[in-house]
């Protein structure tokens, strides 16, 4: 082993997808913002011949206590294990992993987790180097084929326009300090299901199901000159264009065309939902602060919190 130390830190960043997704994976851009909360890991040099990995939640309450010894078991070990193959030093580590953010619910807790492991692991072994393909490797355990966004904004922060047509195309957005409220809506969802919904609309009425992903691209590229512009009112209704077409993919639901309504009814500029949806999180832009927000969701049940994204 090269390193030097024994113990080592390494932070990731949540994401919010503020427009673009699904037709993303058709092909059209997306703008993707990386969260100042995320996920936090320290690794350790094993006390024993086997590596270990303890997720906590933000109160410090363990959900997860795992040996890592099966490559193919379940997908939490089989990550960490992921990452642990990508370095050259192959040594066994103790990794202790806090989650910022829910699981499961669109902000990119995987690749937070990701980035913050392969960070800390990184300096451990003195190999910072590798951290990037150790990322793409875990993202691979619990993604099978990854965009890469959620990789990008849990490494890059900010806001980033992304497009993956015939290449990956990423650029940072220079827009000023964004605040957003944002709620989880529903329980979790699953991804591959909610793009498999898209893709099975989209096999019986493929030319409608291209306009709307066209209508959702040009709307992302659209957003990235208000951003820029910090035309907050702009950005607000193209977020209720791009939420009008979500639903018409299919991949709303009530309660989160209830926890959007309930956003704008509190003086939100705009309002929708964020990742593959079927449930999970919605988000609500509220340039002069998320308290009133907060206070609606809260009043019907619905616990948020405030970002506010650059700056
Ligand atoms: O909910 P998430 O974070 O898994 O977001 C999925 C975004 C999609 O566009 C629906 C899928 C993808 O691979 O980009």
């Amino acid at each position: 082993m090269s390193n030097s130390v024994s113990e080592a830190r390494g932070s990731g960043r949540a994401k919010l997808i503020l427009f673009g997704e699904h037709a993303v994976v058709y092909g059209k851009p997306a703008v993707v913002a990386g969260l100042p909360r995320g996920a936090r890991s320290v690794a350790r040099t094993a006390g024993a011949d086997t590596s270990t990995i303890t997720l906590r939640s933000a109160d410090d309450e363990v959900m997860a206590d795992r040996v890592v010894s099966d490559p193919n078991g379940e997908p939490l070990a089989a990550s960490f294990h992921a990452i642990l193959q990508q370095f050259d030093a192959r040594a066994p580590v103790d990794l202790d992993v806090t989650l910022e953010v829910p699981v499961g619910v669109g902000l990119g807790s995987s690749a937070a987790m990701a980035v913050a492991t392969a960070r800390a692991v990184g300096e451990l072994f003195g190999e910072p180097d590798r951290v990037d393909d150790a990322v793409r490797a875990s993202e691979e355990v619990f993604h099978g084929n990854p965009s890469g966004i959620d990789q990008l904004a849990a490494t890059e922060g900010g806001l980033i326009f992304f497009s993956r047509g015939e290449r990956i195309e990423a650029a940072p957005v220079e827009a000023p300090p964004l605040t957003l409220a944002v709620c989880q809506a529903g329980p979790a969802a699953s991804t591959a299901e909610m793009v498999g919904k898209v893709a099975a609309r989209k096999r019986r009425e493929g030319q409608l199901v291209d306009y709307l992903n066209m209508l959702v691209g040009d709307t992302a590229r659209t957003a990235t000159e208000a951003l820029r512009e910090g035309d907050w009112s702009r950005v607000g209704e193209l977020m209720e264009i791009n939420h009008g077409a979500l639903c018409a993919l299919g991949v709303s639901t009530a309660a989160i065309d209830a926890a959007c309504h309930t956003a704008r009814q509190a003086g939100a500029l705009g309002a929708k939902l964020t990742g593959a949806g079927g449930g999970g999180c919605v988000f609500a832009l509220t340039p002069d602060g998320a308290d009133e927000v907060l206070a609606a969701w809260k009043k019907a049940g619905w616990e948020g919190f405030e970002v506010t994204i650059g700056g």
